[in-house]
């Protein structure tokens, strides 16, 4: 049992400089002694950076719902493995046991099966935040098939786009979505995406709403049925430890989402590591995050990560301000909550909400608080700690990516001292390193550069679907023998971590990664644009938030400048989703450009921080005159 709990300060990093010292003996032992295997490895760990190729386990077998359900069957088979809270607190909450979940997983699996599912078939899943959707991600495990989860926020455009890239044979969906006191017509989104997707014949949905839906004959199914009518009984597919499990898309700063595939033991391994010891998670304890499972932080720690644990998860539907902005509160008083995971901008969200909705709750229960998804400020961090955790609950400001699969830089509570707005410290095996603009490591403390990783860890995404070059090029190349996470980062005079934001062209609103360059293809098709840049601005709730500038095309007529910002949102919704809206869209006359012709985004940004003091040298771009035209007309 050595390694695998930390308790104290000293005992970390023992631990940290074990795990650098000799990286395959160290996580050989944890892997040896927590998990199941249907055959050991041959060699813990291969890789290269050049290539990249990247191995754990290489030569072993397993099932990671063996590990995630079946081993508990005998010791918590009575004890709630998920538990649901409904989107309306006036319907029951659901308790699904580690018994209850491995009839389901395996009803579910059994029906992929008879719809022709085999082993490396990509299905993808766009399914609002009910059981259906934990137990089918699960159910892809069982046999082999690679899950591909699309936020069921995201458009038909959006999600379409993923299912042809993946080549998913099937979708999962449901008739719709309670959000709040909003119903959305999930199914509906489905059908569109559909019409530009050839190789899916078969949509298996599930009921949630009791809307009249249009179901194709030949294509659409009931679920439930077919779950009734399927066996308990699912023999879990041998898996090679390098097998895909899962396809999760990202955003990138161009092109296309990008496609991270994630692999099967390594994943495993280091999303149960980190989950027990950044939760300090204990035995009777209920654990919640807030996140979607559409996203990586609900793969690794609502599914895989605590259901290899054995916890209890507790999975919500709905959303923090309904019925009012006490509902998270409520939720934890009503299921005495021990650990609790949220975004920043939510924790701004409900900080702007004042204190008397948390004052009517009983929070005694917390023991951890985590953050996750961009840097927290100073006044959420201090509003989480005063309120929430009543200064006795660690605050866990954990920074990872869905390139990474686990956490990478984090307190440990209890055992690391916090400091606000800092991650802390490199979790066990993970080596950082801050680069300078030439290319060299900054060695020594109190520096600050771009945040790169020099040694593989377990869970570090594969490559990326259908173009393993795109991998290479985006996370490899920029450093030599290093992962470039896209992050500026600096570490202070005790070596502690603070992570500074992007240094690329994603911008992070409200927790949710955005590449600007999909946005701007999606306003350029408003057939009065001509051109359009976009940047990211300081936004009190959501973190940063989106400023468009957009040129008009030169026809002579005059338009109204209102409509066509709602025109060019409703385009941004249709391509990808109301989360990529624009909040200001300032129509130019031109766009600052450099003499070969490429945006001066630094300029753009600059002027919508309202930060023009220093805006550097304009005098030799190619069109000098149109930044005072811009910032006169600042929005
Ligand atoms: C940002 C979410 C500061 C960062 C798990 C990263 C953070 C991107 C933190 C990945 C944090 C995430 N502090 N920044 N604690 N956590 N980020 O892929 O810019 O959705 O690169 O993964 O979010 O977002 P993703």
């Amino acid at each position: 049992m050595s390694n695998y709990h930390i308790k104290h300060l000293e005992e970390y990093y023992q631990v940290y400089r074990k795990s650098l010292r000799n990286p395959e003996a160290f996580w050989e032992e944890i892997a040896e002694e927590h998990f199941l295997w249907r055959k050991k490895w041959d060699r813990v760990l291969s890789w290269d950076f050049s290539k990249p190729e990247i191995k754990w386990f290489e030569g072993a077998q397993l099932n990671i719902t063996e590990n995630c359900i079946d081993r508990h069957l005998t010791t918590r088979g009575e004890k709630t493995a998920i538990l649901f809270e409904p989107n309306d607190p006036n319907d029951p909450a659901e308790h699904i046991t580690y018994n209850d979940l491995y009839a389901r997983v395996n009803k579910f699996a059994n029906v992929l099966k008879a719809q022709g599912i085999k082993k490396g078939d990509r299905v993808c899943i766009y399914l609002p935040m009910i059981p259906e959707l934990a137990i089918s991600v699960l159910a892809c495990a069982r046999i082999g098939a690679i899950h591909s989860v699309v936020f069921a926020g995201f458009s038909s455009t959006a999600l379409s786009t993923r299912i042809n890239d993946s080549d998913c044979k099937m979708v999962l969906t449901s008739d719709g979505s309670y959000r709040g006191s909003k119903t959305i017509d999930l199914k509906g989104i489905v059908d569109e995406a559909l019409e530009s997707c050839p190789d899916v014949h078969t949509v298996l949905v599930a009921k949630r709403i009791h809307s009249d839906i249009n179901m194709k004959s030949g294509r659409d199914q009931w679920l439930q049925p077919l779950l009734d009518n399927a066996s308990v009984d699912c023999e879990a597919e041998i898996m090679q430890a390098e097998d895909p499990l899962f396809i999760l898309y990202t955003s990138g700063s161009t092109g296309k989402p990008k496609g991270m595939v994630h692999t099967t033991a390594g994943y495993m391994v280091y999303t149960a590591y980190t989950f027990k010891n950044v939760f300090q998670y204990k035995e009777d304890d209920v654990y919640w995050c807030t996140a979607d499972i559409g996203w990586i932080t609900g793969h690794s720690y609502i599914v895989y990560g605590p259901l290899a644990n054995g916890a209890t998860t507790v999975m919500f539907e709905g959303v923090p301000s309904y019925p009012d902005f006490g509902r998270f509160w409520d939720i934890v008083q009503k299921h005495k909550v021990n650990q609790f995971y949220t975004a920043p901008t939510a924790i701004r969200a409900l900080a702007k909400q004042g204190t008397e909705l948390v004052e009517k709750y009983d929070l005694s229960s917390l023991k951890v608080l985590g953050s996750v998804g961009e840097p927290i400020n100073e006044e959420a961090w201090h509003w989480y700690n005063d309120n929430i955790g009543k200064k006795q609950s660690p605050i866990v400001d954990t920074w990872w990516q869905t390139e990474t699969g686990g956490i990478m830089v984090s307190p440990i509570p209890f055992v690391t001292p916090t400091k606000p707005t800092y991650a802390t410290l490199p979790f066990i095996g993970i080596q950082p390193a801050l680069m300078d603009e030439n290319g060299q490591e900054l060695k020594g403390n109190q520096v600050e550069g771009r945040l790169c990783i020099k040694f593989p860890w377990p869970s570090i995404a594969r490559t990326i679907w259908g173009n393993h070059e795109r991998y290479k090029e985006t996370y490899f190349s920029a450093y030599e023998n290093k992962y470039f996470t896209g992050d500026g980062a600096l570490r202070d005079e005790v070596g502690y971590y603070r992570i500074t934001g992007r240094v690329d062209d994603v911008i992070i609103v409200s927790g949710h990664n955005l590449g600007t360059a999909p946005i701007e293809d999606a306003v350029n098709e408003h057939p009065a644009v001509a051109e359009s840049a976009i940047v990211g601005f300081p936004h009190d709730v959501k973190g940063s938030a989106l400023y468009g500038y957009v040129t008009l095309k030169d026809t002579g007529e005059s338009r109204n400048h209102d409509n066509l910002r709602k025109e060019i949102n409703q385009i941004i919704t249709e391509h990808i989703g109301p989360i990529a809206k624009l909040d200001k869209i300032q129509f130019t006359s031109g766009l600052p450009k450099t003499r070969s012709g490429k945006i001066m985004r630094r300029i753009l940004r600059k002027i919508a921080h309202k930060d023009t003091s220093n805006l550097g040298d304009t005098s030799t771009l190619l069109n000098p005159e149109v930044v005072q035209d811009i910032m006169d007309n600042v929005l």
